[in-house]
């Protein structure tokens, strides 16, 4: 008989990633093996975001694709998981007759049963919540020098224009030696670079009955050998505090590169928006941070037309950018989510004025990271080395997340640093000679 095969496509953030990872560890464990494109698949899982409209819309078509291969092929189980089905549950199963199984953000840990459940011919949708403590079970994963780790789940933030808080829940944080314990297994398996994962790492261990803060937490990963570098997504700058600060600069592995949205530059906005912080306060974090490692770098999330935003209100952000400096940005049109607070406010701003309002978030970050791209020529940089290009030319990342490439006589392992003098800097990445 035909081994049966899944496949698994992923959408949104990096904690549906670790769950995609989890849920085909689950498919493995029923003797299901990769294969590499849902066409050919036995079993196909879609692993959905709902944060902005669009991703919800492509699942649609997604789905068509899907009932093309059933038609072929009526035993082909497909599956909706993550944000959209943890939103719409049995909605899903009654608008799409394609679908098999909707298991939501909290089935993953019921995934081998789902799938057994699925297989004997029944459809349903899981939506239900895991109440107690959360953990996650050890799980294999494909071999890679870099991978999340999930710290903790949910968000009680509740931005107004954000769904995450719904399709999330609570805040629930793993316990420290359960996490270490993974990264652990990881570092013997080859990962040397580990990023912790949670919509907000800061409120990490508030909910545990122990004292430890995600501070704490860095400090211990901090020690654990063979691991090279550590990473963390995403840090809310109202919570960002001395403490972390002074953390990063501490831990010798913990990179100095901080994704800290700030979402717009308009206090008026900020406050609709309900983020808890003034631009003020977030630049003197910002300030703080570089006057204690000058070579930290930044990244941020803005949202252009939300509602409300006047031209001056964008202009805010459009100076925010000009005076952050940041390595990266990532900007998304405004959009309205069911449920949410923002939602009630209209959406105010027109698409041509969002998408124009977007490009010039882009250009700016743009020209200001192009002209500063000759003062990294003649500096070192830091390389965790992801592969190699050529002979005598390997490829990796340094901790503000660009792409160098660098000439070196020496053989070097995927994993291993190397400290990297840069010759040319371009918008796309760096390269250098090792030092
Ligand atoms: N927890 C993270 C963000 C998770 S969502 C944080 O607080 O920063 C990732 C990004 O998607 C957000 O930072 C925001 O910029 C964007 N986003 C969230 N909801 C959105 C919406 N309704 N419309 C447009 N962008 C949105
Ligand atoms: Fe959404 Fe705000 Fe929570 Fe981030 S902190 S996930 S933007 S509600
Ligand atoms: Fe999307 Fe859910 Fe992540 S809405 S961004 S997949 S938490």
């Amino acid at each position: 008989m035909r081994t049966k095969t899944y496949f698994i496509q992923t959408f949104g953030c990096a904690m549906n990633e670790y769950d995609s990872e989890r849920m085909a560890a689950a498919a493995e464990s029923r003797g299901f093996i990769p294969c590499e494109a849902a066409s050919c698949a036995d079993l196909i899982i879609y692993n959905t975001c709902s944060v902005r409209e669009k991703p919800q819309t492509k699942i649609s078509s997604y789905l068509g694709r899907a009932r093309i291969y059933k038609e072929k092929n009526p035993d082909i189980i497909v599956g909706i998981t993550g944000c959209v089905a943890q939103q719409e549950g049995e909605a899903l199963l009654k608008r799409f007759k394609t679908v098999n199984f909707v298991a939501g953000t909290d089935a993953v840990s019921r995934m081998g049963d789902i799938i057994d459940k699925a297989l004997s011919g029944i459809r349903f949708a899981d939506t239900g919540e895991t109440s107690g403590v959360f953990s996650i079970g050890e799980f294999s994963r494909r071999p890679s020098v870099t991978a999340g780790v999930t710290v903790m789940k949910g968000c009680e933030n509740f931005c107004s224009y954000c769904i995450v808080p719904f399709v999330r829940g609570k805040e629930l944080s793993r316990k420290p030696d359960e996490i270490l314990k993974e990264v652990e297994r990881l570092a013997d398996t080859g990962v040397r670079e580990i990023c912790f994962l949670g919509q907000n790492v800061n409120s990490y261990g508030r909910d545990l009955s122990c004292e430890t803060d995600f501070s704490d937490l860095l400090k211990m990963a901090d020690r654990i050998p063979s691991i090279n570098r550590i990473r963390f997504m995403t840090s809310h700058p109202k919570d960002f505090s001395e403490k972390m600060i002074r953390t990063i600069a501490e831990c010798e592995k913990v990179c100095r590169y901080i994704h800290l949205p700030l979402q717009s530059g308009s206090d008026r906005i900020l406050k609709a928006m309900n983020r808890k912080y003034t631009l003020k306060e977030y630049m003197d974090k910002l300030d703080l941070a570089r006057k204690i490692m000058p070579d930290a770098g930044f990244s941020s999330d803005f949202i252009t037309g939300f509602p409300g935003e006047t031209e001056d209100d964008f202009n805010d952000t459009l100076k925010a950018v000009e005076y952050a400096e940041y390595e990266h940005i990532f900007a998304f049109n405004y959009s309205p989510r069911p449920g949410t607070a923002a939602e009630q406010m209209g959406d105010t701003v027109p698409d041509e004025v969002k998408n124009e309002r977007l490009t010039r978030l882009f250009e700016l970050h743009g020209r200001i990271s192009d002209a500063r791209l000759p003062e990294f020529v003649g500096t070192e940089t830091e390389v965790l080395v992801t592969g190699r290009k050529d002979a005598g030319v390997f490829t990796g990342c340094n901790t503000c997340g660009r792409n160098v490439n660098f000439i070196s006589d020496t053989d070097m392992e995927p994993g291993e640093l190397a400290r990297v003098k840069i010759t040319e800097a371009r918008r796309g990445g760096f390269s250098g000679v090792l030092v």
